[in-house]
């Protein structure tokens, strides 16, 4: 049977120059690296330089996408940048990265899932392939979240970065079976009740202002792992697989403690772990194709390799991806 399938052509990402270690941290607000390295596995994160924008950081990490997998922006049908820091409030940071690229056909736009932006985004391309709607997907995650930080708040701004990857995304027609490469499954949730746990105070229609990060860390915490196990539960009843047949899990990167909680509870061996919230912080929708990035750069991953995707952020949203490079 002939089955179209979203199969990752190349990937790519950027980190702006500057980094910011944990004792320079200290030197801002009361902590210490003792504390952040203990309770999140942090060391540094790397913050936007002035004048540098999401769609800066969106748009190095596309060209390298773009090179690694040997096309030029003619060859893309379309652009989606997850982020939850947009250069404006409109138009979407997507259509300015479009415009930096050099493209003027097809369309692009952003997707808004915070850090689960990466795998609504991956997913909503794999929909429109699977659909025949566009042969080839630009998926960026991009972030400055150094620029919605209360920097007074060591609950807060000890935990983040800046940062962008890239994937692009290619139709490819295959068997249908789980064998196949590329996207095999995904599942996407939210719930709104979980709001005030984790968002931003202010906005256009709200405060006119862009506002500030607010969490109450040990609810996002108590609910974190719990909300990952399942959606990637679904992905394995969705194909069948399970946690011995894979050979790297990406989760978003917002605390070693997350990340090592998760893997642990599904059965997941923890040198299939891939880990750079050491050196990034948590990066938002920047995060998984930062990690991807990573991991294929350094040798780790490789065509034909069985690769589990999750994230889950404010919204609550959070999700999951399983494919094979
Ligand atoms: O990507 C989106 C999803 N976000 C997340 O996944 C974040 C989830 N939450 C977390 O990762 C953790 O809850 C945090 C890392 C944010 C906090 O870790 P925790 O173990 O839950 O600590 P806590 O919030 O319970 O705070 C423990 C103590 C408190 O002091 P008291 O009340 O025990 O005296 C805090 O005031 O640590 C204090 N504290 C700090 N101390 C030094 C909080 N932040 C800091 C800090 N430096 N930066």
């Amino acid at each position: 049977m002939s089955f179209i399938r979203s199969v990752v052509l190349g990937c790519g990402s950027y980190l702006p120059e500057k980094t910011l270690t944990n004792a320079q941290l200290s030197e801002i607000v009361d902590t210490s690296d003792e504390w952040i390295v203990q309770r999140t596995g942090i060391r540094e994160r790397h913050i936007a330089a002035d004048g540098e924008l999401t769609s800066d950081l969106a748009t190095a990490a596309a060209k390298l996408a773009l090179a690694d997998a040997g096309l030029s922006i003619g060859e893309i049908d379309m652009i989606i940048v997850a982020t939850a820091t947009p250069d404006d409030t409109f138009p979407a940071t997507a259509v300015t990265v479009q415009r930096k690229l050099g493209m003027e056909h097809g369309a692009a736009f952003d997707m808004q899932a915070v850090c689960s932006g990466f795998v609504f985004a991956l997913s909503t391309a794999d929909a429109f392939i699977r659909a025949s709607q566009a042969k080839r997907i630009l998926v960026i995650g991009a972030e400055t979240f150094s620029r919605i930080l209360d920097w007074t708040d060591r609950t807060t701004c000890v935990l983040f970065g800046d940062g962008a990857g890239a994937v692009i995304l290619g139709a490819s027609v295959q068997d249908g079976t789980r064998e196949d490469r590329g996207v095999l499954t995904t599942h996407l949730r939210s719930d709104g009740r979980h709001r005030e746990k984790l968002y931003v105070d202010g906005g256009p229609s709200s405060t006119g202002t862009v506002g500030h990060l607010r969490m109450e860390g040990r609810e996002v915490f108590k609910h974190a792992v719990g909300m990952i196990t399942d959606v990637i539960e679904d992905a394995f009843r969705a194909t069948g697989y399970g946690a011995d047949d894979v050979d790297w899990f990406v989760p978003h990167q917002a605390n070693l403690r997350i990340i090592d909680g998760s893997a642990k509870k599904l059965g997941i061996e923890s040198d299939k772990v891939v880990r750079t919230v050491m050196l990034h912080g948590n990066t938002s929708a920047a995060s998984i194709p930062l990690a991807l990035s990573v991991a294929r750069d350094d040798g780790r991953i490789k065509r034909g390799d069985l690769i589990l995707l999750e994230a889950m952020g404010g919204g609550f949203t959070w999700g999951s991806v399983l494919l094979r490079w």
